[in-house]
């Protein structure tokens, strides 16, 4: 079997081209969703990573700011700057790009966040919301991977979902939303034993573990959907994920490339997540 590829450009260029119109009828109303980014010192992937997301907020209308700060701001002074923002009405999402640097208390940072504002879906309330399969904000990458799956009509009502990787911003997260779609999850770590014989009874497979190639054919199951979340950059200045591609899209019904695969719905959630803010004014 070849794969069919699951293009996460496309499926995100069409989910903003939905969302221009429904800010564009919010501007109508007084209201302009407005994003806010913190951004703590200078690590390369983090600053690519918010400017995707400047990026993509002016193509949809969004309006939205980056406060930078130095990679030697307080913890205090993070503090704060979070307590003002809570309290800006004009801003309607807050997201503090993580990693943070060490001397920061990640944890405390995220609850500091007001969860009305947490368009990242990270604090402990919006986690528990998810759990408990209320409405809330989702975290963006699971959800844009849940999105990626509904758009290729993966049906996952009794299917056998895996997931490789336990992070809390993507692994935990991800094996909870396809849980809430009724899926049988298996939770897969570094710590996994027999770790093959796991994946390749997955009909769902999904990889979030950072290392390049990490995942080859004789992982997958025949048939199997195969979503690849890692952005590794190899030697050459390439970009790649976890999943070997080329010899698991011989096995695979359907994947995803890097790039141009789930990142693109990471960003495209993230808008969606600002609008539903705003559009709680109403
Ligand atoms: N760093 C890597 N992914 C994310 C994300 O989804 N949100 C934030 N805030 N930081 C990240």
């Amino acid at each position: 079997m070849s794969a069919k590829l699951i293009n996460g450009l496309e499926i995100a260029k069409k989910r903003r081209e939905e969302m221009k119109q429904k800010v564009s009828e919010l501007k109508k109303e007084g209201i302009t969703p407005h994003l806010t980014v913190i951004l703590v010192g200078d690590d390369p992937a983090s600053k690519s990573y918010v400017s995707g997301k400047e990026k993509a907020a002016k193509e949809i209308g969004i309006s939205s700011e980056v406060i930078h700060m130095v990679a030697d701001a307080t913890e205090a002074e993070l503090l704060a700057k979070i307590s003002e923002l809570n309290h800006d009405a004009d801003v309607h999402g807050i997201l503090v790009q993580l990693p943070l640097p060490s001397h920061i208390d990640e944890n405390k940072v995220i609850e500091a966040i007001d969860p009305n504002k947490d368009v990242d879906g990270f604090h402990p309330i919006n986690v528990g919301k998810m759990i408990l399969n209320q409405d809330t904000f989702l975290p963006c990458t699971p959800h844009g991977i849940i999105k990626l799956l509904e758009a290729i009509d993966c049906d996952l009502e009794g299917k056998h979902a895996v997931v490789v990787g336990r992070s809390n911003i993507v692994g935990k997260p991800m094996g909870q939303l396809l849980l809430n779609r009724n899926a049988t999850v298996t939770y897969c770590h570094s710590r996994t034993k027999n770790l093959k014989d796991l994946t390749k009874m997955a009909d769902v497979l999904i990889v979030a573990v950072g290392k390049a190639h990490f995942i080859d054919a004789s992982y997958v199951k025949e048939g199997a959907v195969v979503i690849d979340v890692g952005v590794n950059r190899l030697e050459d200045g390439s970009l790649t994920g976890d999943v070997h591609f080329d010899s698991v899209k011989e096995k695979a019904s359907f994947i995803t490339p890097v790039p141009k695969g789930v990142g693109p719905m990471t960003i495209t959630m993230l808008m969606e997540n600002t609008i539903k803010a705003a559009m709680r004014l109403r």
